[in-house]
């Protein structure tokens, strides 16, 4: 039977460069992890979910890997990695590494070999194709980062696929030996003790070998579910996950709730949740020229659609993956929230409607002391997608003006996240003697770990008490879910049932006082959970974002 610790637990995950900073270089390492080992034990968290800290030349900050077999020297060396794997089981913490075999770097050996001819034994490790009869490029599939996904080899006289940066060739998983390759690696990392894995664009990894083009020139439309996906994702379960007992959570971007269950149905044998990105993008939209850069107001019942129907479901047939925040995303309190004013109370009702919901929570650095997007100037970015979206749709396309564009960066860049973590008020943060790779957040005078561990609101404090119910309420786990005023654009309320408790999640999303009679009218006796606001009774008026778990008899 397969383990499945994680149904009981939380998952924190660390993006290396930014998190702690040992030996001042400015950037972070895995010494820096370990050190902060007591401090995530103290949040109560189950598994570590570690970014990418192999060999890169990090073009997409380890995305891009070069040597899946070495620690890259700016994190520090395998022996460190062995370290800090043996102390976090020590302290019953699980090792949860990033899986990025969608693509690998262009300076990996494979793809090095592979460009030299088209008869080596890697020459059919990457995709390679022909010119179009006019020399241009195979058809018209996009990048992720901009422009097209494909790029000509001078050296072997063909265009190689790349869903993401050029150098970034994505490989080919038709050829078995790649799929050996991969699994040969996955098991060097089981024998030095790792847990899972998170599974980098997995939908991704099965192409359509007829090459069809997109309707829309440059766009990623045909990055998905590829026709052999489901087997290849079976075929490494069965050959690696299932025997090696390994965790596995995919990113599956387009994934609606309807279709996941192909992923996620235990008795398929593939992964044990998915990443979707659909309830992310409800502050997009939709169908617009520029992407992901052109946002609306977050509509909040969209927003209860979507993970309601995730909750109903993967009710008996799988399990979530739940999150707000990621390296991908921005700090959640000001992308939907409020980071000022009511950074506290915004920070507790996202975390409380997020935690109460059946699954496995995730938390990204930083979100449990509510850090939030900094707002910089445009060149003091440095993400890829940022610098490569820029360039297709403010300079090539000109659809977007160059302000526009910089205020959906401060709403929705991936830097917003990747901001060096605030440990204290101490230069830099506490996080590095030296300047940081990236600019840190001027607010980490005030927003910092150490002023909200001691603060009488902590956010902290908050996320530990979420973490603690999720180890010791069963309701949690098993209880059914159902969802409560689905129309309402502010309140987000539903129940979770077991026999005979039923437990009331609300939030509410708005700097508005919001009528809550109808829902606590019936649950005068109820106890409470956890609450954001300082009550004694049960109120009928929400604060603003004010938010709290109640518990009653049925
Ligand atoms: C995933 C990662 C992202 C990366 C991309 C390419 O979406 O989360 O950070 O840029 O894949 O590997
Ligand atoms: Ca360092």
């Amino acid at each position: 039977m397969r383990d499945t610790w994680w149904k009981d637990a939380v998952i924190y995950q660390i993006y290396p460069k930014s998190f702690k900073d040992t030996n001042d270089d400015g950037i972070g390492d895995l010494v820096g992890i370990q050190e902060k080992l007591p401090y995530l034990k103290r949040l109560g968290i189950d598994a570590l979910w570690i970014c990418p800290v192999y060999l890169s030349p990090q073009i997409d900050n380890g995305y891009d890997i070069e040597d899946y077999y070495k620690i890259d020297p700016m994190f520090g060396s395998l022996t460190d990695m062995k370290h800090l794997i043996q102390a976090a089981h020590q302290l019953d913490i699980k090792i949860i590494m990033d899986f990025v075999a969608n693509h690998t770097s262009d300076q990996c050996a494979w793809f090095q070999k592979s460009r030299q001819s088209k008869d080596n034994p890697y020459s059919d490790f990457y995709i390679w194709q022909d010119a179009a009869s006019d020399g241009g490029v195979p058809n018209n599939w996009g990048s992720n980062f901009g422009g097209s996904a494909w790029t000509w080899d001078e050296q072997r006289q063909q265009y190689y696929l790349h869903y993401y940066a050029k150098e970034q060739p994505d490989l080919n998983w038709e050829n078995p030996e790649v799929r050996q390759a991969i699994y040969q690696m996955m098991t060097f990392w089981k024998e030095l003790g790792v847990d899972g894995w998170r599974m980098d664009v997995i939908t991704s990894i099965s192409k359509d070998w007829n090459f069809p083009n997109n309707a829309k020139p440059f766009s990623t439309a045909n990055q998905q579910n590829g026709p052999r996906m489901h087997e290849f994702i079976h075929d490494m379960h069965t050959t690696v996950l299932g025997p090696l007992d390994m965790m596995a959570v995919g990113e599956a971007p387009a994934a609606k709730a309807q279709d996941a269950h192909l992923l996620v149905d235990p008795s398929r044998e593939e992964l044990d949740m998915i990443f979707t990105f659909e309830h992310m993008h409800i502050d997009r939209k939709p169908n617009d020229v520029n992407g992901r850069w052109a946002l609306q107001k977050p509509d909040f019942v969209a927003l209860k659609r979507i993970l309601s129907d995730w909750q109903k479901e993967l009710d008996d047939k799988g399990w979530n993956a739940l999150y707000f925040e990621n390296h991908d995303r921005a700090r959640v309190i000001s992308r939907w929230g409020n980071d000022t004013t009511y950074r506290y109370e915004s920070a507790t009702a996202f975390a409380t409607i997020l935690h109460g919901l059946k699954g496995t929570p995730y938390v990204y650095q930083g979100e449990e002391i509510g850090m939030t997007n900094p707002k910089y100037e445009l060149d003091e970015y440095v993400d890829i997608e940022l610098k490569g979206n820029y360039r297709q749709y403010v300079e090539e396309n000109q659809t977007i003006s160059k302000e526009d564009f910089l205020a959906a960066v401060h709403k929705i860049s991936r830097d917003n996240a990747r901001t060096p973590m605030q440990w204290s008020s101490e230069e830099n943060a506490g996080f590095s003697k030296a300047k940081p790779w990236l600019k840190v957040n001027p607010n980490y005078v005030a927003v910092n770990v150490e002023s909200d561990l001691h603060a009488k609101q902590s956010i902290f404090a908050y996320y530990q008490k979420l973490i603690q119910l999720r180890h010791t309420c069963p309701i949690l786990r098993e209880g059914t879910f159902d969802l409560l005023l689905p129309n309402h654009p502010a309140i987000f309320a539903y129940t979770r049932t077991i026999g005979e408790e039923e437990w009331l999640v609300v939030a509410n999303l708005s700097e508005e006082p919001q009528d809550i009679q109808a829902l606590v009218a019936t649950r005068q006796d109820a106890r409470w959970i956890v609450q954001n606001y300082q009550r004694q009774t049960i109120p009928t008026t929400l604060g603003p974002y004010e938010s709290f778990i109640l518990a009653s008899k049925k």
